[in-house]
């Protein structure tokens, strides 16, 4: 490993620190440059040549690109508990969009739990009261916040099939309209899961309407990935064709082998729709494997057997014995049906809350989805480190680095990089930030292109990645060759503004 050279340099107006010696991707997807980069008070000051510095940091030939955005994450909860976030600093990330699958931080009902997956009792009443309560706690990276359909229906209405009455509506309007102010990205919906699966569209075209009145998203977990992946798709169109919303699809995937290759048609349908005046983006993980809360993938009374074959377990506070086995391992054990373990692990007291794995994708569909130009990358990690966790939580961005951009040629260094910072920056209105520019946040990191891989596989899944060499966040040193440094220097953005000294 090459040693990194700290020095003090004399002399006045010294930067506050300079990496020397780096092929810089700025972001853009053009061709790198070599060179060195400056920052001063949080920000890059120079990029090219650097002047003196407090601390002069050898880049020694490696590749400096701005800090990876995590488009897809389920960090709510994790950022107020864990403000650390290691999993994610040591693939460096320096920026999560939180409030994804329909599932957020807010609304919280004073005194009531939220619900769903992200089941806490929020002391912040607000969005803003949630954001200045994650940065009090020193969030080592940057966040910003989408409000949850599932989140607002629940606080609403809690968990009833039927439609909203108008007052109900109003409630959830109120509520989108209040976090859109404060600074949300915009509308995201789980659509599969309870209690969004029983809205209408016209339910979400409404809600969509109130994100829209403050030129937000509409984000989406689509209602079906699999045999109704393509009409799913149209409904998504629809919403944002009826409230104005620009669309974006998470996880794009094809569920069930009877259905892979559908993502080539989805795709084609997104670049029609884009053809046509419609403005719609997407973003995936780089496995095989989906991962959530097993209660929300199965009817009891008709339990999906196909479904549980393909399902392991993360992590089950019911049945910890369970956790890193599949389903069909268990019940050939035991001698019993599948839908007898499903049913004997969700029936249980705690059963709701195992997180199962669920092998439903093949490799050829998520390279379609990589070398598609409007696809981000986004880990839905799901931050509960118990167990045996699905390991895109520990190595989504170094596996598209190492696996998808060195061994696999699935598409170049530049254009990853592009994708998983300015992209999604642009796309999600992190301001200032996704691109190696002077005057912009020193959000950066600095990897190795030869080794950079991710080391979390399914049997091992908490082991951090490898060639990793340094992430800065606001210009300060959050990792370095391995050491996490604790500091916590992640801000709350909000949408399209540049922040405090912006
Ligand atoms: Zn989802
Ligand atoms: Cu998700």
């Amino acid at each position: 490993m090459v040693a990194w050279v700290t020095a003090t340099v004399p002399g006045m107006a010294k930067a506050d620190l300079a990496i020397r010696d780096v092929v810089i991707h700025d972001g853009s997807g053009g061709p790198p440059a070599e060179g060195d980069v400056e920052v001063r008070d949080g920000r890059i000051s120079s990029v090219g040549s650097a002047g003196a510095a407090s601390v002069d940091l050898d880049g020694a030939g490696r590749v400096l690109c701005p800090g990876f955005v995590d488009v897809h994450t389920h960090d709510d909860g994790a950022l107020v508990r864990d403000p650390g976030l290691g999993f994610k600093v040591a693939q460096g990330v320096t920026s999560v969009v939180i409030g994804n699958c329909g599932f957020s931080a807010v609304p919280v009902v004073p005194g009531e739990a939220t619900g769903g997956a992200l089941d806490f009792r929020g002391g912040w009443g607000d969005l803003a009261g949630y954001g200045a309560t994650v940065e009090g706690g020193g969030p080592a990276v940057n966040f910003i916040s989408q409000v949850g359909h599932n989140t607002l229906r629940q606080a609403a209405m809690g968990l009833e099939k039927r439609p909203p009455t108008s007052a109900e509506l109003a409630t959830m309007r109120g509520w989108v309209f209040e976090a859109m102010e404060q600074g949300a990205v915009g509308l995201s919906t789980g659509l599969m899961y309870q209690p969004g699966r029983w809205a209408a569209t016209e339910e979400i075209v409404e809600l969509a309407r109130a994100a829209a009145s403050h030129d937000g998203l509409y984000n989406t977990h689509l209602r079906n990935e699999g045999d109704r992946l393509l009409e799913a798709v149209d409904e998504a169109l629809l919403i944002g064709r009826e409230s104005g919303c620009p669309v974006h699809l998470s996880h794009h995937k094809a569920a069930g082998q009877a259905n892979w290759g559908k993502v080539v048609d989805s795709l084609a349908k997104v670049d029609e729709a884009n053809g046509t005046g419609a403005d719609v983006t997407l973003d995936v993980y780089p496995y095989v494997a989906g991962s959530g809360p097993m209660y929300q993938y199965f009817d009891l009374e008709r339990v999906d057997v196909g479904l549980a074959e393909v399902i392991r377990i993360a992590s089950c506070l019911a049945f910890p014995e369970l956790e890193g086995r599949m389903l069909t391992d268990v019940a050939a054990e035991r001698d019993v049906g599948l839908a007898a373990v499903v049913r004997e692990v969700l029936t249980h007291p705690l059963g709701k809350q195992t997180i199962c794995i669920q092998f439903l994708m093949r490799e050829e569909d998520v390279e379609t989805n990589l070398g598609h130009p409007l696809v981000m990358v986004g880990s839905d990690g799901i931050p509960d480190v118990r167990g045996q966790p699905h390991p895109r939580l520990f190595g989504t961005f170094p596996r598209v680095l190492g696996h998808y951009v060195r061994d696999r040629e699935v598409l170049p260094l530049g254009e990853a990089v592009r994708r998983m910072t300015s992209l999604s920056c642009d796309r999600f209105g992190l301001a200032g930030r996704g691109r190696v520019a002077e005057g912009d946040w020193a959000d950066l990191v600095v990897f190795d292109p030869r080794m950079v891989r991710d080391l979390a596989t399914w049997d091992d899944p908490r082991l951090e990645p490898a060639g990793v060499a340094l992430v800065l966040v606001n210009g300060q040193v959050a990792y370095r060759d391995g050491e996490h440094t604790g500091v916590g220097a992640g801000r709350a953005l909000r949408f399209r503004e540049l922040g405090p000294q912006g």
